[in-house]
């Protein structure tokens, strides 16, 4: 696949990007022809497209969230999403937390608006971690930080790795599970094929098929706790990354809460028999599309999440899973309608009207409303979470 393959109808991107595509296309090339049977896993292809240095989405420079870049988060949707979490921040940090730990921070704004509203509530945690593993993003980080008076940016360190000294307080991820690399694979009627990257005539990659036993294994476990085989031709991913992550988020706890926020499904809808090609989705300037292989680096690349592995290893870490829901109910409980309706109070007409749009975007089902989810987990903390006060979907998991 390449430039030549993006439709008409869409942003064409500037010729100092194709370069660095290019570049990159170029040495996932290599990689391919060089390696044993002419074949990467996928899981190898979307860490590179996400994450070589300088080249790969996260990695390099270009904007990516917001309307210059390719996708919105609900962050940088609208600060009503930083100023209703902090609700809940603020109970678990009054109950005995000094800490907030943010993993995968993006371009910094959850983290800003998060600090001013606790600063507006008298509950800023003593420090603010930052765990943020493209080099590029950090910097956005730092610059968006400068909105912040002294006082309180001085709370905020970017860590290299999770925290040698447990956090007490509060670990937050937004769509940051998404971002991982997932393998994927294809049922057949006699087996389990692992679906990867090859190159194609044409000088493009395009999808093959290789046998793994290990990947077979984990498919054949999924569906015994499915209770059901997937049909033939079904293709879908497994998250081998998420438990090792979930690990690293219950071993930097110490006391307080977990708040994974992301979109995906209970394993039972995940893996649902007309979920048929999986979850994969990609984002190239606001279009959504299934096809990894279009402008290496120049696009996100995301799966779904299984949240029903995230809380089972959450459990098997020793954390209690506090709550599942969806996020409008999420935000709902946790009190978005009075934080809108101060705000409203507190704006002219536009900005009011600003608003109210921009909550309709974070609560209507067919926006993120729905889509998105929330997953509480939690170590030695008594303190009850209103975000899961008025819908709570455990018995989903
Ligand atoms: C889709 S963006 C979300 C950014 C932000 N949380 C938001 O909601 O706007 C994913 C973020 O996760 C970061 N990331 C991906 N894998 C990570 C990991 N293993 N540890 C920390 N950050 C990670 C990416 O670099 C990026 O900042």
């Amino acid at each position: 696949m390449s430039v030549a393959d993006l439709p008409r109808s869409w942003p064409q991107p500037e010729p100092e990007a194709l370069e660095l595509s290019e570049r990159l296309a170029a040495s996932l090339r290599e990689r391919i022809a060089a390696s044993d049977d002419g074949w990467m896993p996928f899981d190898t292809w979307m860490e590179a497209a996400l994450y070589t240095p300088g080249l790969g989405y996260y990695a390099g420079g270009a904007a990516k969230f917001g309307g210059a870049g390719d996708f919105v988060t609900a962050p940088v949707v609208s600060p009503l999403f930083a100023w209703t979490l902090a609700r809940d921040v603020a109970r678990i940090l009054r109950a005995g937390g000094d800490t907030v730990l943010e993993f995968g921070p993006g371009d910094g704004q959850l983290c800003v608006e998060l600090l001013q509203e606790l600063a507006e509530l008298d509950a800023l945690p003593e420090h603010y971690l930052l765990l943020e593993r493209s080099a590029s993003l950090r910097a956005r980080q730092e610059e968006a930080l400068q909105a912040l008076p002294e006082e309180v940016r001085r709370r905020v360190y970017w860590l290299d790795a999770p925290p040698q000294d447990k956090v007490r307080g509060v670990i937050l991820a937004n769509e940051v599970a998404d971002a991982l690399p997932v393998r994927r694979f294809q049922r057949t009627e006699d087996g389990v094929l692992e679906l990867g990257v090859e190159l194609a005539d044409d000088g493009g990659f395009r999808w093959g098929t290789r046998a793994r036993d290990d990947l077979a294994g984990h498919v054949a476990a999924l569906e015994t706790v499915l209770g059901r085989r997937l049909q033939p031709g079904y293709e879908s991913e497994y998250h081998q990354q998420l438990p090792g992550w979930i690990n690293v988020l219950s071993d930097s706890l110490h006391w307080g809460i977990c708040l994974v926020i992301d979109y995906g499904y209970p394993r039972d809808e995940y893996y649902h028999p007309q979920r048929r090609q999986g979850t994969l989705m990609c984002h190239y300037r606001h279009r959504a599309h299934p096809d990894p292989f279009l402008l290496p680096g120049l696009q996100d690349i995301t799966a779904f999440v299984d949240f029903t592995a995230m809380a089972e290893v959450g459990q098997e870490a020793g954390m209690d899973v506090l709550g599942y829901t969806a996020q409008a109910h999420y935000l709902m409980g946790a009190g978005i309608t009075q934080v809108l309706e101060a705000r409203m109070r507190a704006a002219d007409e536009a900005a009011s009207l600003r608003l109210s749009q921009q909550a309709k975007t974070l609560m209507l089902p067919g926006e993120m409303g729905e889509r998105f989810q929330v997953l509480g987990l939690g170590r030695g903390c008594e303190e009850a979470l209103a975000g899961f006060s008025m819908y709570n979907r455990l018995e989903r998991l």
